[in-house]
């Protein structure tokens, strides 16, 4: 067989791993809130928005090591592919937290807390909402401030961290193993992602 037509197979095997791949951390968190049911719509859909909104953000994290080889594996550049999951990302974490004040008849659930260390990471959404966003303006308006954007574009990293705490111990996952076997994995990724990226941005930079 020629090189070339390896290399295709090899590309082609990994599109075909990562659309897997993203199907199932999709599908597990629908699957997970059918499973356990729902007393009340509204809760069922905050709760689904909820769990697809981090898995959402994990992939456009995710991507951020496929920045070279994104063409080959997706056919598209990097950046659209990272602007179609950033884009779903923003539309379920933003869809999430309007639900939870209609259901709760109060705008004061859009207020982070401070009162105390737990009160601040149980309701972490709050923040890393704001972070987020912050992050994604910033983006946008990158080239304006091409020495800075990057350096807030990080915090990406620490509002999913956040999240996930959030939905850790304000969501039901810690009584649904599966779910919340597949957050601790997301954030072990995501920790090792930020470090690796790290590590090739000095490698990079000493060559
Ligand atoms: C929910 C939204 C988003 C998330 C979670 C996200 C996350 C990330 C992460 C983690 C990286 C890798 C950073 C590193 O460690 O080096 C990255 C890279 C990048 N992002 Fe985003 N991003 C989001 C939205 C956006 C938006 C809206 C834009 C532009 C309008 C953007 C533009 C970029 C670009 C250009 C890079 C590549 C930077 C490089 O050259 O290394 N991102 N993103
Ligand atoms: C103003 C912002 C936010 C508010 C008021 C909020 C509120 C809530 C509430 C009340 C719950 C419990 C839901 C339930 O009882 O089923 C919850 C769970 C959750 N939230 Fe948020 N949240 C916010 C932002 C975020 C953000 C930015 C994320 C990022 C993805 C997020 C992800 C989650 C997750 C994954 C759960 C667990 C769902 C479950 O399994 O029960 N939240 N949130």
């Amino acid at each position: 067989m020629l090189k070339d037509e390896q290399q295709i197979n090899k590309w082609a095997k990994m599109r075909f791993f990562f659309y897997l791949l993203f199907l199932v951390l999709y599908l597990i968190p629908i699957a997970v809130a059918f499973v356990d049911g729902f007393g009340n719509v509204l809760q069922f859909i905050r709760r689904i928005v909820g769990l697809t909104g981090l898995t959402s953000l994990f992939i456009t994290i995710l991507l951020s090591l496929m920045i070279k080889e994104s063409k080959k594996i997706f056919g598209i550049n990097y950046l659209k592919i990272h602007h179609f999951f950033a884009a779903i990302s923003l539309v379920l974490i933003s869809i999430h937290p309007v639900i939870v004040a209609v259901n709760f008849g109060t705008g004061s659930v859009f207020i982070p807390k401070f009162d105390s260390w737990n009160a601040f990471l149980t309701e972490g959404g709050r923040f890393a909402l704001y972070l987020i966003y912050f992050a994604v303006i910033v983006a946008i308006l990158r080239k304006n401030i091409k020495k800075y954007w990057k350096y807030i574009h990080y915090l990406l990293y620490p509002a999913f961290l956040l999240s996930a705490i959030h939905g850790i111990l304000r969501g039901s996952d810690s009584d649904n193993r599966i779910m919340f076997s597949q957050i601790i994995i997301m954030v072990a990724i995501i920790i090792i992602i930020f470090f690796y990226k790290r590590y090739q941005n000095i490698k990079k930079a000493s060559e």
